[in-house]
């Protein structure tokens, strides 16, 4: 074979005696496939051993897990179904697969939604309907049994959750949808387990080899060190980040609940474990993986320990393992950290663009919200113009809320920069949505009040925050119709800013706040569970009715998702540049095209705004056309006039 990637002589060696390693598996497999195999492996064995050599270089042992991890990407790719190994192919030579225009996602509970894996194939008409290619499956692997944090405390990651079927119904889920050009999302939950996860348990009877997938302390004097500096996830349902194990009368890592035992990631098995079930996984047909809580993957001491730059490096190693094994696998980083943080996770420097291909989105998301509170575009304008610039070969997660809470993660600076005090408008902001502050159309909780920081995040649905529920409640039309127009100012703003959109469920027809979890002994405390409800399908069934809340929200959005896919501008591998729009209220960006630039104008108060129609043609539009409205733009009187919340797609 030709050296592909011209690789230096020591990684050459080691390439030879890794395929050495492989070549047994790989015996007995089609010709044209073990090739496949070997030049991709060869083609991105420099990103593998880059991301790992960081981590597990100075092992002692590094060479032969390297072999071990070499024969498993093998096994994994000997075991994908054929159908599967085409669509590998196929993502090979459309490596954007998932940076297009035509991408939509919608986030749910399986159980929530359709009560199964099977009622979620039912539901397929349902997706196609809004146009969804992309359905993130939430809770669908097997967790721990009672409390486990809506599915995020994992007791077998190869096994679905038995009230939703099996890994036959899963499989069978996958290959429906992808047959249909719709992705699978599930989460892997890389930084923790459930404590009934048999490494637990085998942890708990004495066995070292397992004691060392976690980090457990004898006495508190280690814990203490690392609390000095260590922030609380959950301050309220939570405290603290350290759990006492009486059977083994130890400390044990625990960032999240008590119940969710931190993976000790500094062990090579932890890596060998999580990439076999990663490449199960994708076997059965998953397309995506939501890799949670990554910021947390590597403890350091004196550290706020997230972040590290170990964590970039491992998430460069898994994602190589997925290049050369499943190459039709995305990864998606959940890493809900600040902007200068957040670059790291598509990669910077000499890890450019081999992280991850996806992430979240918070920044857009908090100020929005900030935005549309304060009818002022000026601090989301300033932070967003200051967003560090991505690799082209990413695309962000656009999304208004998710299952869990919105923390106001607005920086001091920034907040400085258009004049305000950070925490006086972070406090604001949680006023704000929580329904105090007067005047405020929201319905919101609080979530993991912090005494220590002062933060207050916020629980709610979208339709709640944006005033559908008061205005409802109070029989005020006015205020129903302006809360749609919220809503549809968020969803143009996912829509069209480039990237995934995620829409999660029940924001397509409205659905309001659930205040039942608070009858439900597992939930109650957790406000978060105000914004998971079980999909409410009558609403659902008024979304033909053009005069129903629902049938105004939905047709709404499908129309938004429409323009979206007749929008090239919109492929995720462009950049967005924000505007000034010479109007506090109006948030403005534009997206250079080889086709013309596109222009987003988008008002986020409920009074009428103008801007200047030189914004449009200093970007080339003399005569521009609203992809949304899809009527051409008069821009004779020098002036563009925007509704209450009215928002415009230019080309
Ligand atoms: C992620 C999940 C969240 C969960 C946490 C711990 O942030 O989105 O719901 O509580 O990880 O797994």
């Amino acid at each position: 074979m030709q050296n592909v990637l011209h690789l230096g002589p020591d990684a050459r060696a080691l390439f030879e005696r890794v395929r050495d390693a492989v070549e047994p598996v790989l015996e007995g497999s089609d010709p044209r496939d073990r090739q496949i195999f070997l030049l991709r492996f060869e083609r991105w064995f420099q990103n593998l051993l880059d991301g790992l050599r960081p981590v597990y270089g100075h092992h002692p042992d590094f060479e032969p897990f390297l072999l071990q991890l070499a024969r498993d990407l093998a096994e994994g790719f000997v075991a994908r179904p054929e159908a599967l190994k085409e669509l590998d192919l196929e993502r090979d030579l459309t490596p954007d697969w998932f940076q297009r225009e035509s991408m939509l996602g919608y986030v749910f509970y399986v159980d929530r939604f359709a009560g199964s894996l099977e009622g979620v194939e039912a539901r397929r008409p349902y997706f196609e309907e809004m146009g969804a290619t992309y359905l993130h499956l939430m809770s669908t692997l097997q967790a721990r049994e009672g409390e486990n944090d809506g599915g995020y405390a994992i007791r077998d990651y190869r096994e679905v959750d038995p009230e939703l079927g099996d890994r036959e119904d899963l499989r069978a889920t996958c290959t429906s949808l992808r047959e249909r050009g719709i992705s699978v999302c599930i989460d892997l939950v890389l930084n923790h387990c459930a404590d009934d996860h048999p490494w637990v348990q085998r942890a708990r009877e004495g066995d070292a080899h397992y004691q060392d997938y976690f980090y457990l302390f004898e006495g508190r004097t280690a814990p203490d060190a690392y609390e000095r500096t260590l922030p609380e996830v959950f301050p309220d349902l939570a405290p603290g980040n350290f759990t006492y194990q009486e059977d083994l009368d130890a400390w044990a890592w625990t960032t999240f609940h008590a119940y969710q035992w931190d993976l000790n990631w500094t062990n090579p098995n932890v890596f060998l474990e999580m990439v076999r079930i990663m490449l199960d996984l994708a076997n059965l047909g998953v397309e995506v993986f939501r890799l949670d809580a990554v910021a947390f993957l590597w403890k350091r001491f004196g550290t706020d320990c997230q972040n590290q730059p170990e964590v970039h490096d491992l998430l460069q190693a898994l994602r190589t393992c997925s290049k050369i094994a499943t190459p039709a696998v995305a990864h998606k980083a959940e890493a809900i950290v600040g902007p200068r943080d957040l670059v790291h996770y598509f990669g910077t420097g000499r890890r450019y663009g081999k992280v991850a291909n996806i992430a979240y989105h918070n920044s857009l998301m908090v100020q929005f919200w900030s935005a549309l509170a304060s009818r002022d575009a000026r601090l989301m304008s300033h932070a967003l113009a200051a967003f560090p610039r991505t690799p082209a070969s990413i695309a962000w997660g656009t999304y208004l809320r998710c299952h869990d809470d919105i923390g106001w993660a607005i920086s001091d600076d920034d907040a400085a920069a258009v004049g305000l005090d950070g925490a006086a408008h972070r406090a604001f902001l949680s006023e704000y949505y929580t329904g105090a502050f007067p005047g405020s159309h929201a319905r919101g909780r609080v979530f993991g009040a912090n005494p220590k920081t002062g933060d207050r995040r916020v629980s709610g649905m979208l339709a709640s925050l944006a005033g559908l529920e008061k205005a409802l409640e109070e029989g005020d039309a006015e205020g129903v119709d302006l809360s749609i127009e919220r809503i549809l100012v968020g969803h143009a703003l996912i829509f069209g800013f480039g990237g995934i959109p995620l829409v999660y469920m029940g924001d397509e027809v409205g659905m309001r706040n659930d205040y039942g979890y608070e009858a439900v002994p597992e939930h109650r405390g957790d406000s978060r569970w105000m914004h998971r409800p079980a999909m409410d399908w009558t609403a659902a069934a008024r979304r033909h009715d053009p005069g129903s809340v629902e049938g105004r929200i939905f047709a709404g959005l499908v129309g938004l998702a429409r323009a979206r896919a007749r929008t090239p501008h919109l492929h995720a591998s462009y950049t967005t540049d924000v505007l000034d729009a010479g109007n506090p209220h109006v948030f403005a960006y534009a997206r250079p095209h080889p086709l013309g630039t596109f222009v987003g104008l988008l008002n986020v108060s409920e009074a009428p705004q103008e801007v200047s129609a030189d914004l449009l043609r200093d970007h080339g539009l003399e005569r521009p056309y609203d992809q949304i409205a899809q009527g051409f733009v008069d821009l004779g009187s020098g002036r563009v006039r925007l509704a209450p919340y009215d928002r415009r797609w230019l080309i």
